[in-house]
């Protein structure tokens, strides 16, 4: 049976896919709380996990194993590394990464102890279909429906465009410039930063579990990112999940 997991790492990321449940009902384990309900008529667990790669990898293995799901997207915002990536933007990952693994000199940096493994890589089909809905929400502008024009005007989101890249995931938020600069001297394809989704494709890879990871941008990682971040996931980052989550379904 098809069991769609969905996971932020926040309320505000993921309380609005909660509303679209029918049926709900409420499991709380290990201080989470798993939403299970009916989407579409597919059988869906929502839950918000909390911050970094621990959290994250805890709750994703409940879902599987409790939970039995098939297949998970995880929504949710990230700071930008990539140039040209602006506030409003929706990142899918094409591969994750740990960018605080490093078991030098007995590995090297970034592989994943005995996976030997640096990138998790997303799977074409799951892949295809995130892009293909993304893609459709982007152009028939229904976000500017859903969110307040003087919100748009705020962050300057203006033709917000889908990347398809690689992801860079560990427990530190990104709030310099130099910080910045070091991570893409190490990792040059990375285009975004975030704080779960390298260990959630961990486990989803070691049980077998399709996931896409579905990212919007909420500031560009450098020191104007504390205040950025706190206002897109108040008055936005909601919106963008639901949209996201909703255009999916519509090709399920
Ligand atoms: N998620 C959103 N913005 C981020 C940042 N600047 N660093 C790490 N994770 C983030």
């Amino acid at each position: 049976e098809r069991i769609i997991g969905i996971m932020g790492a926040m309320t505000e990321e993921i309380s609005g896919v909660i509303n679209l449940l029918s049926e709900r009902e409420e499991r709380t384990a290990g201080m989470r709380t798993y939403y299970s309900g009916k989407l579409n008529g597919i059988k869906t667990v929502v839950v918000f996990s909390r911050w970094g790669k621990v959290a994250a990898a805890t709750t994703v293995s409940t879902l599987i194993l409790e939970f039995n799901i098939t297949e998970l997207i995880f929504t949710g915002v990230a700071g930008a590394i990539h140039t040209d990536l602006r506030i409003g933007d929706i990142v899918i990952a094409k591969r994750l990464v740990q960018h605080d693994m490093d078991a030098r000199p007995i590995m090297n940096q970034f592989e994943i102890p005995l996976l030997g493994k640096t990138f998790f890589e997303s799977q074409a089909e799951p892949l295809a279909i995130a892009a293909k809905a993304v893609a459709e929400l982007l152009e028939n502008r229904h976000l500017y429906a859903v969110i307040d024009q003087k919100d748009l005007e705020k962050f300057g989101i203006k033709n917000p465009k889908l990347f398809v890249g690689d992801v860079a995931s560990g427990d530190k938020f990104f709030a310099t410039s130099p910080d910045k600069r070091d991570l893409l001297a190490k990792l040059p394809t990375i285009v975004c930063v975030e704080m779960e989704g390298a260990a959630v494709a961990q486990v989803c890879y070691e049980y077998g579990i399709p996931l896409t990871v579905i990212r919007t941008i909420s500031d560009v990682a450098d020191e104007q990112s504390p205040i950025e971040f706190v206002s897109f996931i108040h008055e936005i980052a909601s919106n963008y999940s639901v949209e996201i989550i909703k255009n999916i379904y519509s090709q399920y």
